[in-house]
């Protein structure tokens, strides 16, 4: 099947023999990729927008995979089976990843695995997933259909990481592939442009000036 590489890069972040929640699946096009090209994969493809949910439930058939896919209308988390032990969250702003995690708080103790594909606000992502006890085990950014995409895999355990591990993401920094290092570039120039334009008293100042010169430092 044909998925964008930002999709196959999250798939290659699920491991063998997962039992997964899609939240937020729509199309579904990434559940049938893993129970596809993933052994033992077992999948909720859930979102709460029914709409979604027929076209994924179209995708379903179309492939084949419907005795390895329930669909699951229903907000967040909430109804989430017990034995799930990942989940991954894509295409969604970060701060909806965070209050979808902060509204299920309780029910990740079996949850082994968090990978994430945040629009925006990866620190506060990268801070709230470590802070409820999950470490970063791998992270990829991708230049796909003329966006940058990261893609973070979280495992439970505990790591501490400095404010500019969060910010960068700390195997992000250490790999510092050539697109990682193309994006801070071209962040960096639209961080210099803006500040131009911001009033000297303005708040905002201040954060760009810090993002700024942690930019320089790639
Ligand atoms: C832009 S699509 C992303 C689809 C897919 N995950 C991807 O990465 O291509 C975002 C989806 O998240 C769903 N969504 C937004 N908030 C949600 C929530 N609180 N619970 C479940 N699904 C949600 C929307 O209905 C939409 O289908």
């Amino acid at each position: 099947m044909k998925i964008s590489n930002r999709l196959k890069l999250i798939a290659s972040f699920v491991d063998d023999d997962s039992k997964v929640i899609d939240v937020g699946c729509d199309h579904a096009l990434l559940d049938i990729f893993l129970v596809l090209n993933k052994k033992n994969i077992k999948a909720i493809a859930s979102d709460i927008n029914p709409h979604s949910l027929q076209m994924a439930r179209r995708n379903i058939d179309k492939y084949g995979v419907a005795k390895s896919i329930v669909l699951s209308l229903g907000d967040g988390l909430e109804k989430m089976p017990d034995d799930i032990d990942t989940i991954v969250m894509s295409g969604m702003g970060g701060n909806t990843i965070i209050d979808i995690l902060e509204n299920s708080k309780d029910m990740l103790l079996s949850i082994k695995t968090i990978v994430v594909s945040p629009h925006n606000s990866l620190y506060d992502v990268r801070r709230y997933v470590n802070k409820i006890g999950y470490y970063i085990d791998d992270e990829e950014m991708i230049y796909d259909q003329g966006k940058y995409y990261t893609v973070i895999k979280f495992q439970r355990g505990q790591k501490n990481y400095s404010d500019e591990q969060l910010f960068f993401g700390p195997i992000l920094l250490m790999k510092r592939n050539s697109i990682f290092c193309r994006y801070c570039s071209e962040l960096l120039q639209k961080d210099e442009i803006l500040l131009k334009t911001i009033p000297q008293s303005s708040s905002e100042r201040d954060r760009l000036q810090k993002e700024i010169e942690k930019l320089r430092t790639i």
